[in-house]
């Protein structure tokens, strides 16, 4: 299982990699609109030297033709290296350039999958990672869970390496739903992911346990 990261926010990186699993960043351009990095390729790069080479890094072409995002990945490559991911969409046209890619060994995310034969393609084109967007699915009143449940056993029947990395999310209970249904991966926005901690449950547990301990030794008597 892994949990990536939506954000090039560089203070939110580093804050979710020291606190959490996190093997992973992704990023779309919208994402990318969002903090507006000044330099997109110096940005990216400190992204990498935080994350290190043992996390993955997945960043989105724009263009709309094949020949143009195959032109773009080898752009990324130049400039970051490569390890990174490139996220392609999977239109008509990104299905050709995962293709093109796929033939010189270049790392895949399939991308912007609503449709469950359209993750079906870009596994058989040989796409690494398969991102469903969950939330934009169920917008559209279809089942994102049924998509990956099926997708998922299909991975395993025919021993694809690939995995699905869930995507586009609201709140936690997607989250867990997509994993429950067989995704192996999820990136999601990193205050979805603190959402997680934020339960009264635990900081009751935690200044229960507190109380008591002190309430014992004396309060500052505490493990040190
Ligand atoms: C992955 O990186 C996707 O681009 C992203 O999760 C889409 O999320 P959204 O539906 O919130 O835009």
């Amino acid at each position: 299982m892994e949990f990536i990261i939506d954000t090039i926010d560089l203070e939110e990186i580093k804050d979710a990699i020291e606190h959490m699993p996190i093997v992973g960043v992704t990023s779309n351009p919208s994402i990318v609109k969002n903090t507006h990095p000044q330099k997109f390729y110096d940005h990216m790069r400190e992204i990498r030297n935080i994350i290190g080479q043992d996390r993955s890094l997945h960043i989105q072409v724009t263009a709309k033709k094949a020949e143009d995002m195959v032109k773009e990945a080898h752009k990324i490559h130049e400039e970051i290296d490569d390890a990174v991911y490139i996220k392609v969409p999977v239109s008509y046209e990104g299905l050709k350039a995962i293709k093109m890619l796929k033939k010189e060994g270049c790392p895949i995310t399939a991308t912007a999958i609503y449709d469950e034969m359209q993750a079906m393609m870009a596994l058989a084109a040989g796409a690494d990672y398969l991102a469903p967007y969950v939330n934009r699915i169920g917008n559209l009143g279809n089942d994102p869970y049924q998509l990956i449940a099926n997708v998922s056993t299909r991975i395993d029947h025919d021993q694809y390496p690939t995995k699905i990395v869930a995507a586009s999310f609201k709140g936690v209970q997607q989250i867990r739903d997509a994993l429950d249904a067989g995704a192996q991966a999820v990136t999601a926005p990193v205050a979805i992911l603190k959402q997680i901690f934020k339960n009264p449950s635990i900081d009751k547990a935690v200044d229960d346990f507190n109380a008591d301990w002190y309430s014992m030794y004396g309060e500052g008597n505490s493990l040190l």
